[in-house]
């Protein structure tokens, strides 16, 4: 088992402060769907990255101006595009971490389920080109529904036969930085000290935030917790609505993706101390994925940390259970679609 109980040494975590690191780097970096909403702030934050010397720009189309642009920033990672399936392949050739935003975002109404129809063939389809051009790198999954699409590309590798589920991720990056911010404001905290653990996945109840894990160490009151809750598990819906049609979150996504590929680039780089959350294949519990804190270093997931679901309170208890028949629905449904398929 992979399981870790030890409580990891939290560090504060904001993206890229350690400009002026002395200690400089040379990975390389794709985002696949660059030209999107997230893609193209996340291209810009991975460009101010000290570590990264290749920041490989891949989409459909418009990539070549949002490369051209971004390739006039000071800083070292050289910009390449690469646009439409003809150009896939040698976009991914070498690189360290490849990060994947694309598909369609929600609208007013819609689940993150409603996207499975169109993302989940564009996931496989990247995935697939993934396992023949940089099967060692780190895969970090964006593409709604997560807890679908993680899934998909799990089985699309094993089908390639170079499934590594130590090197998989779906990003809940998100969650993270949004439950932080929630329980700083709320609590009059220094945003920068707060870490709460998010498990679970990443759509409506299967988000779940463990407020008793809050560190520093915070009380709540039963109806914060339920406000509190609520508001992290309807936060990209939050978001959905105010865009009214233009989309969903893309400018804290990039931000939380940057912090995950930041983690990602530390742990490569021997960083010893680097733990996230991220949706991941897990033995936590009965379920084959699920979300919590990982412990990441040279080779993908070290550990995966135990003890945040040691000693819950009884109503994250509850809802720990609750979530968990939609969650493995969702599992299912990504699993099914590669196999149908195949
Ligand atoms: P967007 O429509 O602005 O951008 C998506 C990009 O993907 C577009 O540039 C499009 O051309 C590209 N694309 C489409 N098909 C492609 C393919 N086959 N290959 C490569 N690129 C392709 O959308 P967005 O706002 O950037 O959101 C992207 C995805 O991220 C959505 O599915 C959204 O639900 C998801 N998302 C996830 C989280 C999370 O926390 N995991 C947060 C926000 C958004
Ligand atoms: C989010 O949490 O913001 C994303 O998953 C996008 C969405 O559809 O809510």
């Amino acid at each position: 088992s992979l399981q870790a109980s030890f409580v990891p040494k939290i560090k504060p975590k904001q993206v890229f402060l350690n400009q002026l690191h002395p200690r400089a780097s040379s990975f390389k970096v794709a985002v696949l769907g660059a030209a999107g909403g997230i893609g193209q702030p996340l291209g810009l934050l991975i460009k101010m990255s000290p570590l990264v010397s290749a920041l490989h720009l891949y989409d459909i189309a418009n990539v070549k101006g949002v490369a051209a642009d971004l390739s006039h920033c000071n800083s070292p990672a050289q910009v390449l595009d690469f646009t439409g399936q003809s150009e896939l392949a040698k976009c991914l050739k070498g690189v360290d971490v490849v990060v994947i935003p694309a598909g369609v975002p929600r609208k007013p109404g819609m689940t993150r389920d409603d996207l499975f129809n169109i993302n989940a063939g564009i996931v496989k389809t990247l995935i697939e080109a993934v396992a023949d051009n940089c099967p060692d790198a780190f895969i970090h999954i964006i593409s709604n529904p997560v807890n679908s699409t993680v899934p998909i590309a799990a089985e699309v590798l094993k089908q390639k036969g170079v499934y590594d589920p130590k090197k998989l991720f779906g990003v809940t990056t998100l969650d993270v930085v949004r439950a932080n911010t929630f329980v700083a404001q709320k609590k009059n905290l220094k945003l920068v000290d707060v870490d709460v653990p998010v498990v679970g996945g990443h759509a409506g109840i299967t988000i779940l935030p463990l407020l008793s894990k809050t560190r520093p160490s915070t009380t709540f009151t039963d109806d914060e917790v339920e406000e509190l809750t609520l508001r992290i598990q309807n936060a990209g819906t939050e978001v959905v609505e105010a865009k009214a049609g233009a989309g969903s979150a893309t400018l804290s996504m990039a931000y939380a993706a940057a912090r995950f590929v930041e983690a990602s680039l530390h742990a490569l780089d021997g960083d010893r101390d680097v733990y996230e959350c991220s949706f991941v294949e897990s033995d936590l519990t009965e379920l084959p994925f699920f979300a919590s804190r990982v412990k990441i270093g040279k080779k993908g997931i070290e550990a995966i940390v135990s003890s945040d679901l040691q000693g819950l309170t009884e109503y994250e208890t509850k809802a720990l259970e609750a979530l968990k028949p939609e969650l493995q629905a969702s599992i299912e449904k990504g699993m099914a679609f590669v196999h149908k398929q195949a």
